[in-house]
């Protein structure tokens, strides 16, 4: 086998934010969480909606009581843990202090066409200043510093290299990852589970056989791949993807040979299964890299799981998180 080593990172995907210096002040601050009325709900709120974001940054939002009823399903379905009784309780709170024509908080986040973003940060689509920075929000969680003063204070860059943007091919559903092949030709997987190859000109190929199955859903599916940079000479590839296991489901590596003819996977084989198996359809990961001296990398993500998470490397962009949320 040619590659010697793999080894797993521990990456955050999630949303955890990082205090950033008081002096910088938000255009839309997150109010804190004292200035929800103590009623009946709260503490459901506070205790159930604040795992995964600060649930804070996503009250610049006024529903009716069917739309929040359909937000705290859709976050049940996420992996929000509140039994019935509480998605109740919590779904009549937000519709009662969070209700369409209630005065507007400072930067409510609905966008026109009902798009939505996070207090807290500029809207999805301002444009960003140059030389400004780039990531403005405010701290949302009180033990939260920055690890070095201006660690969230990046400015905006304008790159000097050009870049021309060609449609290549169309028509794909939900291409998720590419590797070139030698003479121009690109191996893509869709999430959904097909592996296909593209010609140079954009052509594109039927799914390729023997593609091991995947769960598709949330953040699930056939992920990353990379070929063995001695593809030439022995056509290996690499690929991650979530694979359905009693229980749940994780996050696999396999490699293949991809056949003479491309038509099919020849030897695949499970390289490695991130642990443990869990119910969570979040935050796979992954990315798959190799070094210079032919270790493959790969990243893995927390799952959402509120243990595990807290160890992950916090990530600092408020412009990535809003962009997720529209
Ligand atoms: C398991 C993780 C998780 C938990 C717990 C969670 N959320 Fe979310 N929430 C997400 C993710 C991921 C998104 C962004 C994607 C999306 O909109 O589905 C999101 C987005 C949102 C949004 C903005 C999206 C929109 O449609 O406007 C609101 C509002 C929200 N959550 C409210 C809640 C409430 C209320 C609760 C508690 C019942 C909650 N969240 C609990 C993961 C979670």
């Amino acid at each position: 086998m040619r590659f010697s080593s793999i080894s797993s990172l521990l990456i955050s995907a999630g949303f955890l934010a990082v205090a950033t210096p008081a002096s910088s002040q938000s255009p839309f601050p997150v109010p804190s969480a004292e200035s929800l009325p103590l009623e009946e709900g709260r503490e459901e709120l506070l205790r159930g909606c604040n795992l995964c974001h600060p649930i804070m940054a996503m009250l610049g939002q006024q529903r009716t009581e069917p739309e929040w009823r359909g937000v705290v399903d859709a976050m049940r379905g996420r992996g929000a843990k509140v039994t019935d009784e509480e998605a109740t309780r919590i779904t009549q709170y937000l519709a009662k202090h969070f209700a369409p024509g209630m005065p507007v908080r400072r930067g409510a986040g609905r966008m026109p066409g009902g798009r939505t973003f996070v207090l807290g940060g500029r809207p999805p689509d301002a444009e960003p200043v140059i030389g400004s920075p780039l990531e403005t929000r405010d701290p949302v969680g009180a033990n939260q510093k920055p690890a070095f003063a201006g660690q969230t204070r990046a400015p905006a860059v304008r790159t000097r290299t050009p870049v021309e943007a060609k449609i290549v091919a169309r028509g794909l559903n939900h291409p998720w990852a590419l590797a070139f092949l030698p003479k121009g030709r690109m191996l893509i997987t869709e999430k959904p589970g097909a592996m296909r190859v593209l010609s140079a000109t954009g052509e594109v190929g039927a799914p390729i056989a023997n593609v091991p199955k995947v769960l598709y859903r949330s953040d699930g599916g056939l992920l990353d791949l990379v070929i063995d940079p001695e593809f030439a000479r022995n056509r290996q590839i690499y690929f991650a993807y979530s694979e359905p296991r009693e229980g749940g489901s994780g996050l696999t590596l396999a490699s293949a040979r991809l056949s003479d003819d491309e038509t099919a996977l020849e030897s695949v084989r499970v390289l490695l299964r991130i642990e443990p198996t869990h119910t969570s359809v979040s935050h796979f990961g992954c990315r798959l890299l190799f070094d210079k001296q032919g270790k493959l990398f790969m990243t893995s993500g927390e799952r959402m799981d509120p243990a595990i998470r807290v160890q992950g490397r916090p990530r600092t962009s408020t412009r990535a998180w809003a962009n997720y949320c529209a």
